[in-house]
């Protein structure tokens, strides 16, 4: 029996979410959040079982999977057939540290880790780009329309510049110079498509106004990259605050969320904003050198949970394979 573990991170929006999906530039990182596949050859038919959604399905690639929550995976499988994979049998199983709904893209990440464990147990791993490109595939089938930056920094990795236009602009990789970047739940959940929409319509209602939020939001990404080569995390602080500023002017930002940007930025955050799709989920702080515990107690204080994962780390990967 042959068994291949892979995992991939989940990703923080640190710039330019929501703009992103109408041509802006985003920052996106990398955040040491896994998700896990565990993919043994044998049985009949591709059996998926997914922990954190307690289901446990065949997929079959001409039907509609039997849960809506799986059907990411099913369209996975469809695309891997349609570029010649012989779609060998095996049981897949998937889980996830990352909470779903709550900005972290636990969804792409998912399954980035499934198509990477799966293809390389068929003796054929797939690349990254094609990787990306199914894993984009496999989450619009899901979720409508998206910009591809969630696919793009799970299955990269690292801290990217990202636009639907050029897709990886530039890639950095490690952390933030200088201070560290610490994330916060607002316990509240929704979907990622209300507020995209909602954002869309906006925009087409307000016309040249709303225009000029997307290039403030454009040259602020691009802004913040240069911010993190420099080592200057005060410029990158400043950014997201201004950049959180512009999301709540589109609608996105809630009274959770405001509670945690605020209670960060007084406990010494340099910058605070939401990060993801908005009106609930994560907020993300950059706490400098000294002020980590500050500002990690001031949000732990108001949130189910706070982390402080590594940023910037490596994308989708096969971390164990046995024969
Ligand atoms: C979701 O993580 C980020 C959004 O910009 C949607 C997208 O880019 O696909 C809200």
């Amino acid at each position: 029996m042959t068994e291949v573990t892979a995992r991939a991170p989940s990703k923080v929006i640190v710039l330019g979410e929501h703009f992103v999906v109408l041509n802006s530039r985003a920052l996106s990182t990398a955040v040491s959040i896994y998700s896990r596949a565990t993919a043994e050859d044998g049985g009949e038919g591709v059996i998926i079982e997914s922990k954190s959604m307690g289901v446990r399905a065949r997929l079959d690639v001409g039907s509609r999977a039997p849960d809506p929550r799986l059907e990411p995976f099913a369209e996975a499988l469809r695309r891997l057939r349609s570029m010649d994979y012989d779609l060998a049998p095996a049981r897949v199983v998937v889980d996830s540290d990352a909470p779903p709904s709550a900005g972290l893209g636990s969804s792409a990440s998912t399954v980035a880790a499934f198509l990477l464990a799966y293809t390389t147990l068929v003796g054929d791993p797939l690349n990254k780009d094609n990787l990306f490109s199914i894993t984009l595939a496999a989450e619009d089938v899901a979720h409508g329309a998206s910009s591809g930056v969630d696919p793009a920094t799970v299955v990269y990795g690292g801290t990217i510049l990202y636009s639907i236009k050029d897709r990886v602009i530039e890639r950095l990789e490690g952390p933030i110079r200088g201070a560290r970047l610490i994330i916060a739940d607002s316990g509240v959940r929704r979907s990622t498509a209300g507020p995209v929409m909602s954002v869309i319509e906006l925009r087409r209602r307000l016309g040249q106004p709303a225009e000029l939020i997307y290039s403030a939001a454009d040259i602020v990404a691009l802004r913040g990259i240069e911010a993190l080569k420099r080592g200057d995390a005060a410029e990158l602080g400043l950014l997201m605050n201004f950049n959180h500023g512009l999301l709540s002017a589109i609608g996105v930002s809630s009274p959770e969320l405001e509670d945690l940007v605020y209670a960060a930025r007084a406990a010494g955050a340099l910058g605070s904003k939401l990060s993801g799709a908005g009106r609930g989920g994560i907020v993300i702080a950059l706490a400098p050198e000294g002020s980590e515990d500050k500002v990690t107690g001031a949000l732990r204080a108001r949130a189910p949970w706070v982390l402080k994962p590594e940023v910037g780390v490596p994308g989708a990967e096969v971390v164990e394979l046995t024969r």
